[in-house]
């Protein structure tokens, strides 16, 4: 990206500017639908950050004493870019197959069944090299901004397999290198359990902990430290006294034990700082104990990169339980990745809850929980994040029960959910119209959904989500009037300019 300074910008008379300020933790209940509007508003920019905020009149002298290049905005609405916190941008291809035969009446659960779904994106994706990966991004990309966003979160996902999910990650780096967006990368430990390992999910777990999670936090291991690939140690163990574990009495035993390691885990990451790195590696990895033969893989040498900042899960029916994504997630804490949860989307199966106990940013979906769920939210910092996209794509009735969280007093998140199977869109401003048509919020709670809470879901709000002076000179311009337009007319893009770090990426 450009190395010199962006200009100096006065963005003038904008019909509403919406500045969403004010708050330093997530919105929720009626707090949800403020907007902080100015009207004839106006914002000053100084190289990648706000300098001012206020009416056109006021900051007009100053504009001019700095020699900012002005931009008219009249007649248009002006906000924070969007921030699309929930994506699977980087796949191979697409799944119009898969699309058909929903069409014609499979449900996405049976295609995943018969081999189609995540099974057969993770099988595109390992025939294909980084480049046209890469490229297929970029050209999204190009249409996320042209559609307002300006911050995306990005999981890995569709590898399956450790060095496809590290070919997924430095794809993302790569595209950070080349895009004015914002790219958060999350690693999406477990999505699906690939063929191989087919009525071994506790091995393919321990495979993701000990190989992939510790080179995707960017862990510098060192030779000898890291299994080898065939022996499971101590692992393998746990496995084993897990599917023993039938009677009460053992399950009770294990869940005190899996209580204790994960406060220990807790423990670990707050003295992570007066360690090495090197010895909290030996001690996630269980280094010296289990008499394994240790082995410095390709995947490891390649380590030191920092290469994703969240942890994923998709704990579902059909995916994995609360038990295996338990384990990822204390695993992904000891080495600095926080967790975010793809939780009761396709059945209730206490994800959520899991989610809160292992204080993740976000739980998102949310489709089937209950009441006493909700309030569960409601009383945490999870950020309830919705994807109405998916249910639309799915051709659902029922939609996530945004309502209910937001009257409950949850925090609560909108994003795309941008991927090729369920939700193949990148058009917040649709994800606007389906929240308000289908869930029943106002135009207003829906952007500060999509901007302010969207930024907290992905712990940079002290950066972005909303037009505040210091912040990142984040925002949009909008060919509508009065902001309740951009969802009313649905299924069209109102984004006219698209600012990322004070520069114009986007207009026409
Ligand atoms: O968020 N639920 C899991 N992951 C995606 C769908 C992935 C796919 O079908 O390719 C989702 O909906
Ligand atoms: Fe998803």
């Amino acid at each position: 990206m450009p190395k010199t300074s962006p200009p100096r910008l006065f963005f003038r008379n904008a019909a509403q500017l919406l500045t969403l300020s004010g708050s330093r933790v997530p919105r929720r209940g009626a707090a949800l639908g403020e907007l902080g509007i100015i009207a004839r508003g106006g914002v000053l920019t100084e190289g990648e950050t706000i300098l001012r905020v206020g009416s056109t009149r006021l900051l007009e002298r100053e504009a001019v004493r700095l020699r900012a290049e002005s931009i008219d905005c009249d007649g248009r609405v002006v906000m924070p870019g969007f921030v699309d916190s929930h994506t699977h941008l980087i796949y191979a291809g697409s799944r119009v197959n898969d699309y058909e035969m929903r069409l014609r009446g499979k449900t996405y659960e049976e295609i995943a069944q018969a081999g189609g779904g995540i099974q057969s994106s993770a099988r595109k994706l390992a025939r294909a090299s980084l480049k046209p990966l890469v490229e297929q991004a970029a050209g999204f990309l190009e249409q996320f901004a042209a559609h307002g966003t300006t911050t995306l979160e990005v999981k890995s996902g569709y590898g399956l397999d450790i060095a496809q999910e590290l070919k997924i990650l430095r794809a993302i780096r790569k595209l950070q290198e080349q895009t004015s967006l914002d790219l958060i990368p999350t690693l999406m430990a477990l999505h699906a359990l690939p063929a191989s390992f087919h009525g071994r999910s506790c091995q393919y777990v321990e495979e993701i902990i000990t190989r992939l999670i510790p080179v995707a936090a960017g862990a510098s291991v060192a030779s000898g430290v890291v299994q080898g690939k065939r022996g499971y140690g101590r692992t393998q163990g746990h496995c084993h006294s897990e599917e023993l574990a039938g009677d009460e009495e053992s399950r009770l035993v294990l869940k005190t034990r899996r209580a204790r390691s994960f406060a220990a885990a807790q423990d670990d990451r707050m003295g992570a700082s007066f360690r090495s790195l090197i010895s909290l590696v030996q001690a996630a990895l269980g280094q010296g104990r289990g008499g394994t033969t240790p082995a410095a893989t390709p995947e490891i040498q390649a380590g030191r990169e920092r290469l994703a900042e969240f942890i994923d899960c998709f704990c579902d029916r059909g995916a994995f339980s609360v038990e295996d994504c338990r384990r990822v997630f204390e695993a992904g804490r000891k080495f600095g990745l926080t967790p975010r949860i793809h939780a009761e989307q396709l059945a209730r199966t206490g994800a959520a809850r899991l989610g809160i106990e292992c204080g993740a940013a976000t739980a998102d979906h949310l489709d089937k929980i209950s009441p006493a769920d909700i309030r569960a939210l409601a009383a945490s910092e999870v950020v309830a994040t919705l994807l109405p996209g998916a249910n639309f794509h799915l051709g659902l009735k029922q939609y996530p029960p945004a309502r209910k969280l937001i009257d409950a007093g949850a925090a609560v998140a909108l994003a795309t959910d941008f991927n090729p199977g369920t939700s193949p869109t990148l058009n917040m401003q649709f994800i606007l119209s389906l929240a308000c048509d289908q869930m029943r919020t106002t135009p207003a709670e829906a952007i500060c959904a999509s901007t302010l809470n969207a930024a907290h879901a992905l712990r940079r709000a002290d950066r972005i989500g909303s037009l505040e002076a210091g912040k990142q000179a984040d925002l949009i311009a909008l060919d509508v009037e009065d902001y309740r337009e951009i969802p009313y007319y649905f299924a069209v893009n109102h984004c006219v300019m698209t600012v990322k770090r004070g520069r114009v990426v986007f207009s026409r």
